[in-house]
């Protein structure tokens, strides 16, 4: 067979391989222009089922549809070129069977040209890790606060603070490890499970709000950025975008009401007019 591409992107093999080295950076990523500036910063362009609620105004990402993750991560995938990028399977696209979660993981690679998807749970989901691992698809777990279960949590609060939970989520990382995935996503959960917990699997945990004993971390991009009118504590805002945003708009809004924008350097003359234009500036035309 002959193989011409020459891949560029980070794979998810080489992620798995980062155990214990160089922490892992990873953002998540919805959207071309953004996608295009993260992309040579982090090693993983996560586009996150989050989107429902950052960019959609869900109130959880339980409605998502696999359609918006497939658009988003296409917009994703064509913008970027270095970072893998990991696609979350949305609520409903996996849980009733391992087959269900191949065609739906089978349409996200294809559609999108991802290299890897992320779906949610531990020990129930190790059977679908396992099928979907053993046929071509690499699967980031993820486990401790997984939202897509928020009705049955009763809310996003952190999970395993008390020592005597504990097990239920060493449980999850043990089946997820073992069923096949590269990576696995730790989502609030104290930092001592995460601590024990990257000790004792053998892929990279990923974490978010679950401190800095994992071997990697994401953030939502809006919300590292200051876009976001409320943040979990365990997000720090590099930046202040809200208040950009709201005072580039504002000065906007007061130019079109004062006629100052469009200034002349905005506006198209007649072709006529520009011989004119040109005598002014000084510049002559032969
Ligand atoms: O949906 C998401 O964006 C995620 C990451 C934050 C891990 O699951």
């Amino acid at each position: 067979m002959s193989h011409q591409s020459t891949i560029k992107r980070i794979t998810a093999p080489e992620i798995a391989a980062r155990k214990g080295c160089e922490p892992i950076v990873v953002l998540t990523s919805y959207h071309a222009q953004t996608a295009a500036l993260v992309d040579p910063h982090v090693d993983i362009l996560m586009v996150g089922d989050s989107l429902g609620m950052v960019m959609h105004g869900l109130d959880t990402t339980v409605p998502v549809p696999l359609d918006l993750m497939i658009a988003h991560a296409q917009a994703v995938v064509r913008a970027s070129s270095r970072a893998l990028v990991v696609v979350d399977m949305p609520f409903g696209s996996y849980e009733e069977s391992p087959a269900l979660a191949f065609r739906s993981a089978a349409r996200i690679m294809k559609e999108t040209g991802c290299g890897a998807v992320k779906l949610e749970g531990g020990v129930q989901m190790a059977e679908t890790i396992a099928y979907l691992s053993a046929r071509g698809i690499p699967v980031m777990g993820h486990i401790g606060m997984t939202p897509q279960s928020v009705n049955q949590l009763g809310g996003f609060a952190a999970r395993g603070r008390r020592r005597a939970e504990w097990a239920k989520f060493e449980e999850d990382a043990k089946a997820v490890a073992e069923a096949g995935a590269f990576a696995m996503v730790i989502e609030a959960v104290a930092e001592a499970l995460a601590a024990r917990i990257t000790r004792d699997v053998p892929i990279p945990t990923i974490g978010i709000g679950a401190s800095a004993e994992c071997d990697g971390q994401v953030l939502v991009l809006e919300d590292m950025l200051g876009l976001a009118p409320r943040v979990p504590k365990f997000v720090k805002e590099y930046a202040q975008l809200r208040s950009a945003v709201e005072g580039a708009v504002k000065a906007y809004a007061q130019d079109v009401r004062a006629r100052a924008f469009p200034a002349e350097e905005h506006t198209y003359s007649t072709l006529e007019e520009l011989p004119e234009a040109l005598k002014k500036l000084n510049i002559s035309v032969s």
